[in-house]
């Protein structure tokens, strides 16, 4: 088979390594005039144009002016079923779920519906950079055969699951012990493998489940290997509360996965805003990961996630939009409100940081850090080309800046969808913005 080669040229810049473990100067390289090399939809090169250039002759060569590429960003939290219900206004959590979020998703029992949403959900995921993303479903099961349906006609990596929830929530959207074991069982054989589809064993949390659906949930997630297991935490002060009569024998909430043996590499939770040390600690030492979902806690009122004790700790920490609570897609802007909550608790996000978190800190939670995060040759070709003339103030605020920090720093804060010249998946266009 002869090989199918692009090149692609323009600023190119992506981490090595988390700014927190190296330093700022170590954790990313930049390319001012790059070019990177696609082979069969894999990372083949990448480096400075006027070095590569010479070997790529006769090379299809595509050029970006004012461009930056970076690889593809990484959403480790998100809800496909409630993108149509993004921006609902006045609840915190709890009354939120009740109010939007139960009967929203209560629509995904029809597949047509789920097929289509499924596809408006990934397109914009795509319009906004996002090449990958931990999905949930709804509970129900043909929810997620259209979400991988969707994502495997456009070659994504993607990670979904079905919601298991069998007690406090309506009658219409519960499944049982047995059925929700079954249905994720059949819906892992189906897909999880398949392309660069993964599965994700999803309790929705604990407040939502039994402990014999816990205990179920806990037997599966360690029957296949490489699955995922992913939930919410320590989002928000009541619903701990909750967690804490539910279950008054265990020693808190993190606890209640650990017992059901829920926690661990690939075990994913969603907000973590109210961790305790020991709590931290133990997601640490079990490889465990926290989504830090800044739109979500912002908008539903949960609190501001510290994300340097989670760092000081060693918790592999992503970013997550976690629509519908989220407000946006956008991980720019994600990182926008990352670096607010960081400044109400009297700290900073540096930009390189915001990057990591982004791209190679999500794989690295993810455990995909050998497939995806940064242009490593034989990774995935998942890469998105940031527009420097996206919009009239984008283009005028970097005309004045002077170094590439300031460049990354203004486009995390004005940047948006509007951004995202040109999306790649796997070496194929996916989205292009005009
Ligand atoms: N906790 C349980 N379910 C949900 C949900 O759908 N969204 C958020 N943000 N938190 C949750
Ligand atoms: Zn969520």
């Amino acid at each position: 088979m002869t090989a199918n080669v692009q090149a692609y040229r323009a600023a190119i810049l992506h981490s090595l390594a988390d700014p927190a473990v190296v330093g700022v100067e170590q954790s990313y390289e930049y390319f001012e005039d790059g070019v990177l090399v696609i082979e069969n939809g894999q990372v083949a090169r990448v480096g400075h144009a006027a070095e590569l250039l010479p070997s790529l002759k006769g090379i299809e060569l595509t050029e970006y002016r004012d461009a930056l590429i970076t690889p593809g960003f990484i959403d480790t939290h998100i809800h496909y079923p409630q993108t149509g219900m993004i921006a609902s206004y006045g609840e915190q959590l709890l009354d939120w779920l009740n109010t939007y979020t139960f009967p929203t998703e209560r629509q995904f029992a029809d597949k047509a519906h789920a097929a289509d949403v499924a596809s408006i959900f990934l397109k914009e995921l795509l319009r906004n950079g996002t090449t990958t993303a931990l999905v949930f479903g709804s509970v129900h099961k043909q929810s997620v055969d259209a979400f991988f349906e969707a994502a495997e006609a456009l070659n994504l990596r993607m990670i979904a699951g079905k919601v298991l929830m069998d007690r406090n929530a309506p009658d219409y959207l519960t499944d049982t012990p047995e059925s929700g074991y079954a249905e994720s069982k059949e819906l892992i054989e189906r897909w999880h493998g398949k392309g660069r589809l993964h599965y994700a064993v999803t309790p929705r949390f604990a407040p939502t489940s039994t402990p014999e659906q816990l205990t179920l949930a806990g037997q599966l997630f360690q029957e296949y290997p490489d699955l995922y297991m992913h939930t919410h935490l320590s989002e928000n002060r009541q619903e701990i509360e909750w967690v804490k009569q539910l279950f008054p024998e265990r020693g808190g909430y993190l606890d209640v996965y650990d017992h059901f043996k829920l926690i661990g590499a690939r075990s994913v939770f969603a907000h973590g805003v109210h961790l305790c040390d020991a709590e931290c600690q133990r997601l640490a030492e079990t490889g465990s990961a926290v989504a830090f979902c800044p739109t979500s806690n912002l908008f539903l009122g949960s609190g501001l996630f510290d994300l340097n004790k989670l760092e000081r700790h060693g918790v592999r920490v992503g970013l997550g939009t976690d629509v519908g609570a989220g407000t946006s897609f956008s991980q720019l802007q994600s990182l926008n409100e990352a670096y607010k909550v960081m400044q109400l608790q009297g700290k900073k996000l540096d930009p390189f940081k915001s990057l990591y978190l982004a791209t190679l800190g999500g794989a690295n939670a993810l455990y995909l850090d050998d497939k995806l995060g940064n242009f490593e040759s034989g990774k995935d070709a998942d890469f998105v080309v940031l527009d420097y003339n996206a919009t009239p103030l984008i283009s005028y605020r970097m005309q004045q800046a002077t170094s590439l920090a300031e460049k990354l720093f203004a486009l995390t804060m004005l940047g948006d969808d509007r951004a995202i010249k040109e999306t790649f998946a796997a070496g194929q266009s996916v989205h292009r913005r005009d």
